[in-house]
């Protein structure tokens, strides 16, 4: 499904969340969304290898990630025009030669290969916006739904904060609330519930003391 089919209110609601806030989302952001450039590192993207960002904002990760690694191929698609519109001048301006493909599209609702002729990825990851997706399991098992054998799907997002004082905590995700943010308590186990639906593991961890989640969901490779 493209954008057109998608709930357009969400659209108009990200689109109003970063309509002024993405120029200069990626000054602010580095403070406080933790752990992107870990998830970025280990992605190890392998030579002519496919990636999928879901969610990809300014495109900030994509670039960095094709700084590391510049024989992947790269795909991002995100629900709000106007973080696009961000992600195309940059990735204009300091991108490689070779050409990202970009795309307006709902992650719990979208045709990989109807937006970019690509139906598995190598590589796919989702950093800090299933924590704004309403129906974010969805996201989650569409994500899934895309690793190609032997490949991995990596997120990052706020965590529970589990081991920082509690008022950090109470805080934290009041502020959070104000942006239509929700750190999502469920996130280990449903990735682990999505490794047993696609036969694959997961490994999940939390840094910064809970600040921060971090997990992987690898799908096994092809044995014939
Ligand atoms: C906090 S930003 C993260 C951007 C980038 N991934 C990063 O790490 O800097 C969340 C992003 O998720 C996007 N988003 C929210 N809901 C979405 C959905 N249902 N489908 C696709 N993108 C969505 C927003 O438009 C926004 O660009």
């Amino acid at each position: 499904m493209s954008l057109t089919d998608a709930p357009s209110g969400h659209a108009a609601l990200m689109d109003g969340v970063y309509r002024n806030q993405r120029h200069i989302y990626d000054l602010t952001r580095k403070y406080y969304l933790l752990g992107r450039d870990r998830l970025i590192a280990e992605l190890d993207v392998p030579a002519g290898g496919s990636v999928l960002e879901i969610g990809c904002g300014t495109g900030r990760n994509m670039l960095r990630a094709m700084n590391q690694f510049p024989n992947g191929r790269y795909y991002g698609l995100d629900i709000s025009e106007e973080m696009l519109a961000t992600a195309r001048a940059s990735l204009e301006r300091h991108g490689p030669s070779s050409p990202v493909k970009l795309a307006a599209a709902d992650a719990t609702a979208f045709d990989a290969h109807a937006l970019f002729g690509v139906e598995k990825f190598d590589r796919v990851y989702i950093s800090y916006a299933l924590s704004m997706i309403p129906d974010w399991r969805l996201a989650l098992a569409r994500a899934a739904d895309c690793i190609a054998e032997g490949g991995s799907l990596h997120v990052v997002d706020f965590g529970q904060q589990e081991r920082l004082p509690g008022w950090f905590r109470a805080v934290l995700q009041s502020w959070l609330a104000k942006f239509h943010v929700e750190p999502r308590a469920e996130l280990f186990s449903t990735m682990n519930d999505e490794a047993v639906r696609i036969a694959g593991r997961a490994h999940c961890r939390p840094l910064y003391r809970g600040y921060t989640w971090y997990a992987v969901l690898t799908r096994a490779a092809h044995t014939p």
